[in-house]
C-alpha cells in the first residue's frame, strides 16, 4: 500500500501528516519548533529529520511513500521556491531543492506550497462543506494568510502568490508588519497582535501555550482579554469583508489559532463583516471555524502530493 506525507513548517511548530491513497489519515504528529528563530538550514535539517521518522514508521507498516509536500508560511512561487516568508525571516529559499539534498534520495518527490493554500485544499476536500464550490480559508498564525478555492479549484494566481490577504493594509496607523509595511491585516489581527496586547513578553516561538493561557483567561471573562479578542475580531472582519466583496464565496473558514479563539473572535468578526459588506446579508457568505484543527495545512500538503501523481498508474 501507498502513502503520502505532508509537513507544515510554521513559526512555532512542525506538523506531519501521512495519508493513504483514499485520503485516510495514517498518522498526525505535531511538535514545537522555533521556526522564527531558526535559519533555513536548521529548518531543512529539522524537516528532514521529521520526514525520516515518518518514512521509518511507514516502512514498518510496509507502505511505500510517494513523496512529501512541505507547507510554509510564505509566498511560494509556482516552481516551489519560497520568495518571502515574513515571519520566518526567509527570502529566496530553494526549500524543495535543499530538502531533496538533505533526504539523499534524488528520486523522492518534494513539493512546497503555501500553508493557507494547502489548508484550503484540505478544508475543501475533508471538511464538512460537501459540494461547496467557492471557499476561502483564512488562517491565523503569527501571520494571516488565505487559500482561495473557486469553482472547486485552488487558485494560485500568475506566479503563485494569490491569497496574501494578510498584507492588505487595514489600518494606516497600525503596527509594523514583518513584511516591512505598516498596518497590514496580520499586524493588527494575527497572533503577534494578540500576544502584544495580552502577553507582551512572549515570543512567537511560545505561541501555542500562550494562546492556551489566553483561552483560559477569556473563559474566565477577563475583561482586558475579552476586549483584545473583540478588537482582533473586528479587524479580522475587515479582512473577511474584503474577501466577500471580491469573491462572494459560499464560506470563509477561519483556521490556525483563530479556531481556539473563535468563541470570542468570531462574533466580533461577523458583526464587522456584516457592517462592511456591500452585498446585503454579507452576500450569503458564511463565516465558520475550521473543524480540521492544527493539522489542516499538513493534511492538505499530503493530499497535494497525491494530486501531483497519477495514482491510477501505480502498480497495485
Ligand atoms: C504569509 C502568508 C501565510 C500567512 C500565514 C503571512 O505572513 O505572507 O504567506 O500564508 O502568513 O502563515
Ligand atoms: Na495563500
Ligand atoms: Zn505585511
Amino acid at each position: 500500500p501507498y502513502a503520502a506525507i505532508g509537513i507544515e513548517v510554521n513559526v512555532d511548530h512542525l506538523t506531519a501528516v501521512a495519508i493513504d491513497l483514499a485520503g485516510t489519515e495514517l498518522l498526525s504528529w505535531r511538535r514545537s519548533f522555533p521556526g522564527a528563530a531558526a535559519t533555513p538550514g536548521q529548518t531543512v535539517a529539522a524537516v528532514a529529520a521529521l520526514a525520516r521518522r515518518v518514512l521509518n514508521r511507514m516502512a514498518k507498516e510496509a507502505r511505500q511513500v510517494l513523496g512529501l509536500t512541505v507547507a510554509v508560511p510564505g509566498l511560494v512561487d509556482v516552481n516551489g521556491s519560497v520568495g518571502i516568508a515574513p515571519n520566518l525571516g526567509w527570502r529566496d529559499v530553494d526549500l524543495s531543492g535543499d530538502l531533496a539534498k538533505a533526504l539523499r534520495d534524488p528520486g523522492f518527490p518534494v513539493l512546497v506550497d503555501n500553508d493557507a493554500n494547502l489548508a484550503a485544499l484540505a478544508e475543501h476536500r475533508f471538511g464538512p462543506h460537501g459540494g461547496v464550490a467557492d471557499l476561502v480559508y483564512l488562517t491565523g498564525e503569527v501571520g494571516v494568510g488565505a487559500g482561495v478555492i473557486l469553482d472547486g479549484r485552488l487558485r494560485r494566481g500568475g506566479r503563485g502568490f494569490a491569497g496574501e490577504i494578510g498584507h492588505i493594509q487595514v489600518d494606516p496607523a497600525g503596527a509594523q508588519c514583518r513584511c516591512g509595511r505598516r498596518g497590514c491585516l496580520e499586524a493588527v489581527a494575527g497572533m503577534a497582535a494578540v500576544l502584544h496586547d495580552t502577553a507582551p513578553d512572549a515570543t512567537p516561538a511560545e505561541l501555542e501555550p500562550e494562546i492556551e493561557d489566553i483561552v483560559r483567561l477569556a473563559r474566565g471573562a477577563d475583561p482586558s482579554v475579552l476586549g483584545t479578542l473583540a478588537g482582533i475580531g473586528g479587524e479580522l472582519g475587515k479582512g473577511v469583508a474584503v474577501i466577500a466583496n471580491m469573491l462572494n464565496p459560499e464560506v470563509v473558514v477561519l483556521g490556525g489559532y483563530y479556531v481556539a479563539l473563535a468563541p470570542w473572535v468570531l462574533p466580533a468578526a461577523q458583526a464587522e463583516f456584516a457592517r462592511r459588506s456591500v452585498a446585503p446579508d454579507g452576500g450569503g457568505t458564511r463565516l465558520v471555524a475550521s473543524t480540521l484543527g492544527y493539522r489542516a495545512a499538513a493534511l492538505g500538503a499530503a493530499a497535494r502530493l497525491l494530486d501531483s501523481i497519477d495514482s491510477g498508474r501505480l502498480p497495485a
